[in-house]
């Protein structure tokens, strides 16, 4: 495996002794600065939900199978028309720049590295066109509604243009939410940080403050007043495939299909939009008996083990995605750790398949698990 910046022996030996995400984690936070380890690791209010991603997944157990050939395991799915060898995405984040210092460059490259495919978010600090130019497979690109539609419109052409594969609409964070934690640190953007993908709109929103000081409640940069009017309209602009990020509720969901949405992504935001939701876990199976079939639903929030990628795939989910382990991973070790994030959990889930007796992904069914 070739590793990204710096002498490669040195950075392949410092990340093969970490052998979980949790030993990512660890590492991140004594080599991150207080603020960017808050911004990264912290969800809202009292992190009921953060907690309860976790805690739902450890509660659901497995039913082992016995005496079935499991010689050749296959995880790959197909998504969008595309083969990815392995149901494992990376969910979009912003400001890499906050946990290495190429930012998503490292990222893309880590994707690359490891064949997983990677969302790249509205609010980076590399701009799409850079990551697309450096990126060896097709990227997705991550679309909050802007409060002027003809931005939003711009900024999809901009990413159609440059390669984007199927755009994922987050819908989750109408407002902002209590970041306690973070405004406990006196997390603030670095002088200099800028929103890459914005630039075209003004300078003045490319580099607006993470948070307005006062009241704190909407976002200057994410609009308030979306509806399914908006997601119409988008849905018009663009013949791309459209996930829609942030679901839980089931008529919504069923909605989004209605809309012309092309995938249902299960999400809480990684616990940091509002407390007290559900698991993403707990939340899947009610939304995939709702969407019946008739588009994919993916899922993110606590996925930490190849266990917990099993059960999501068990509960009918075609992939999951996870958001803060490969930020560990980028800020130990660039591309390289990364990379071995999404190894350590590919391998993972390659050895659930083992002892519950699957030899695909498509195979798996929720009689393996002890429900
Ligand atoms: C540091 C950080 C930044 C995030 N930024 C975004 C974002 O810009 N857009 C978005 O849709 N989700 C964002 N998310 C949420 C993730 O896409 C994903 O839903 C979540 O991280 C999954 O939970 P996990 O971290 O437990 O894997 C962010 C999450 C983190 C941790």
């Amino acid at each position: 495996m070739s590793i990204g910046n710096g002498p490669g022996v040195i950075f392949f030996e410092q990340t093969v002794a970490l052998l979980t995400l949790d030993d990512f984690e660890r590492n991140a936070r004594q080599s991150l600065s207080a603020m960017a380890y808050e911004y990264l690791h912290s969800g809202v209010a009292d992190e009921v939900t953060v907690a309860d991603n976790r805690a739902a997944f450890e509660r659901i157990k497995l039913m082992p199978a016995a005496l079935v050939d499991v010689s050749e395991i296959d995880t790959s799915v197909t998504l969008f028309g595309r083969r990815h060898p392995f149901p494992i995405l990376l969910a979009p984040t912003g400001y890499h720049k906050l946990f290495h210092e190429q930012g998503e460059i490292q990222t893309v490259k880590g994707a690359d590295l490891s064949e997983a495919q990677l969302v790249a978010a509205s609010f980076a600090t590399v701009s799409f066109e850079e990551m697309s130019a450096v990126a060896a497979r097709p990227l997705a690109f991550q679309l909050y509604f802007q409060i002027d539609r003809e931005c939003t419109r711009d900024l999809v052409q901009r990413v159609v243009a440059a390669g984007c594969e199927w755009l994922c609409v987050t819908v989750d964070v109408p407002v902002n939410g209590p970041r306690d934690r973070e405004l406990n640190a006196n997390f603030a953007l670095p002088e200099g940080t800028r929103r890459a993908n914005l630039s075209f709109m003004s300078p003045e929103m490319a580099a607006a403050p993470h948070r307005a000081s006062g009241r704190n409640f909407y976002s200057a940069l994410r609009s308030p007043s979306v509806t399914w009017k908006d997601m119409e309209w988008l849905r018009s602009t663009t013949p791309l495939p459209i996930a829609i990020k942030g679901i839980l509720n089931p008529a919504d969901a069923a909605r989004a299909v209605e809309y012309g949405c092309n995938a249902v992504i299960v999400s809480n935001h990684g616990g940091r939009s509002v407390d007290t939701l559900p698991a993403a876990i707990d939340a899947l199976p009610r939304i995939v008996q709702r969407i019946g079939g008739r588009v994919p639903v993916l899922m993110d929030g606590g996925v930490r083990r190849g266990t917990d990628a099993f059960k999501a795939l068990a509960l009918g989910a075609s992939a999951v995605m996870i958001g803060r382990p490969y930020l560990y991973g980028l800020a130990v070790d660039g591309a390289a750790g990364v990379a071995r994030v999404v190894e350590i959990l590919r391998t993972e889930l390659e050895m659930t398949m083992g002892f519950t007796g699957f030899q695909n992904v498509c195979q798996i069914t929720a009689d393996r698990l002890w429900i």
